[in-house]
């Protein structure tokens, strides 16, 4: 392979400007394009009045990132809209916050060509082409529609649904036809596979091939559970680093002696942060002894709050926290810290390691890279316990985490008490595990298994 050009909507900020990315995708994708160098392309992050269709170019690390502004209009339609209001909640099992209106999916291809048009004149023969995302579905299509013969891969960071809620989208077929154009297409989990299928043999006559391949829609491709992981020796070589461990003593210093529990995640309600919190209480409740000996640490930084459902949740998790504290706080203790920042790797590394719980209870994600960054950031003589929800796709891998069912409050209550109990000979039996687990299934094993995939397609 030449050289690898990745597409996806969100990028990485240009250096120097901007904060980190808080995403797994754009956390991803910068390890696995640090190995190859090449070309990433995708959105600036702007939004002007007009649609240019002017490229800008930068060079950094040893990748050009290539951006393109989004229109008002643009950015309404395709990303608030079609992405953000139908697709998001829909392949996380949120129905009932789906909004579908025509002028959504009209925007969507219409971005989805404009990616097109500006992709092709960068590209060379050899490249090897890999689209990102749920955003980017159909962008495989329209670059074969404009000539484009490179081998083309697409990988679905979020969850494949069933076929049930599929079928609810109104331009599912022509969705999933699209999907056709890509020699490879990869998801997180069996399960997402195992959806997917179910949607092309029972839905479109879809066909599973013995060599595993599958036909439908007159192409035959190759689909594939591919589980992403993390950079695991960057994060665990950061956890031990002077200014990681800085953040750490800040921390310690503002705990006074009391234990540690922590979660950290975009603010987004698929994450299950409200439940998690009312978990919280309960164990207040449930179990007194832990009253003032533990602090829970939330750090949520804002997202898409463009769209109502995120704004709402935002004012949940604000009622929320100011009834907990406002229940449960003494003049020296404040039990819930909610924090809405975006913090660098270096920092969350030395926060992970200062923890004695992560609480990680999505209630649909297709991975969830914060849950295997919590393992490898800890201290192998004496690791913290990893609580995590089993309808995140990590659940899959990291079985010797404390497997909790986020719907059901008492789960999670026992789980966090087990968690901040547990004896050290455990908390290392289980940490020993889960980090050979993240690291033998860590980001270069991700990225070399799909593109090994897409040279034999
Ligand atoms: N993240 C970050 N700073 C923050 C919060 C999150 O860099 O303040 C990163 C986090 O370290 C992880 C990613 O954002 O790499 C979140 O990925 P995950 O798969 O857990 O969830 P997603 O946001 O992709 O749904
Ligand atoms: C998830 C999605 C990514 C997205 C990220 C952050 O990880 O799978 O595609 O980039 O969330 O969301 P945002 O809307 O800010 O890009």
């Amino acid at each position: 392979m030449r050289r690898l050009v990745i597409v996806s909507n969100r990028v990485p900020p240009v250096k120097g400007r901007g904060r980190a990315a808080a995403g797994g995708l754009a956390a991803g994708l910068s390890s696995a394009l640090k190995a190859f160098g090449g070309l990433w392309f995708g959105w600036s992050g702007e939004v002007k009045d007009t649609q240019e269709t002017k490229v800008t170019t930068v060079k950094q690390d040893n990748y050009t990132l290539a951006t393109l502004h989004l229109s008002k209009e643009n950015h309404e339609e395709y990303y608030n809209g079609f992405a953000n209001r139908a697709l998001w909640p829909l392949c996380h099992y949120r129905p009932n916050l789906v909004a579908y209106d025509r002028s959504f999916s009209v925007g969507y291809y219409r971005v989805n060509s404009l990616f097109a048009e500006a992709i092709l004149p960068l590209l060379e023969a050899d490249d090897t082409v890999w689209v990102q995302d749920y955003h980017l579905i159909p962008l495989g299509a329209e670059l074969k529609r404009l000539g484009a013969r490179q081998k083309i891969g697409f990988f679905m960071h979020i969850p494949w649904p069933a076929s049930e809620l599929v079928v609810t989208l109104p331009e599912h077929r022509a969705l999933v036809r699209s999907m056709f154009s890509y020699d490879v297409v990869g998801f997180q989990t069996d399960r997402d596979v195992q959806s997917f299928l179910d949607y092309v043999i029972r839905e479109a006559d879809g066909t599973l091939d013995p060599d595993g391949r599958v036909t439908c829609f007159g192409q035959t491709i190759c689909v594939r559970a591919f589980p992403i992981g993390i950079d695991a020796k960057s994060i665990a070589a950061l956890a031990v680093q002077p200014e990681a461990h800085e953040h750490a003593v800040r921390l310690v210093d503002s705990l006074a002696g009391r234990q540690l529990i922590i979660g950290v995640d975009r603010l987004d309600y698929s994450k299950g942060i409200d439940r998690r919190f009312s978990a919280y209480a309960k164990l207040l409740v449930r179990y007194p002894e832990h009253k003032a000996k533990v602090s829970f640490l939330q750090i949520a930084p804002p997202s898409r709050m463009d769209v109502s459902a995120y704004r709402a949740m935002r004012r949940e998790l604000e009622r929320l926290l100011g009834r907990i504290n406002g229940e449960f706080a003494d003049y020296d203790w404040v039990p819930l810290r909610y924090v809405n920042k975006t913090y660098n790797h270096m920092a969350l590394a030395g926060l992970y390691r200062t923890a004695q719980v992560a609480f990680v209870t999505p209630l649909r994600d297709g991975m969830n890279l914060v849950a295997k960054e919590y393992v490898a950031a800890q201290d192998p003589e004496n690791p913290g316990v990893l609580i995590l929800s089993r309808f995140a796709g990590a659940a899959r891998q990291l079985r010797e985490a404390l497997i909790v069912n986020p719907f059901d409050e008492q789960s999670m209550v026992d789980a966090l008490h087990r968690g901040l109990s547990m004896p050290l000979e455990e908390r290392k039996s289980r940490w020993r595990s889960l980090m050979t687990n993240v690291e033998e299934h860590d980001i270069g094993r991700w990225r070399d298994s799909f593109l090994g995939a897409l040279t034999e397609a």
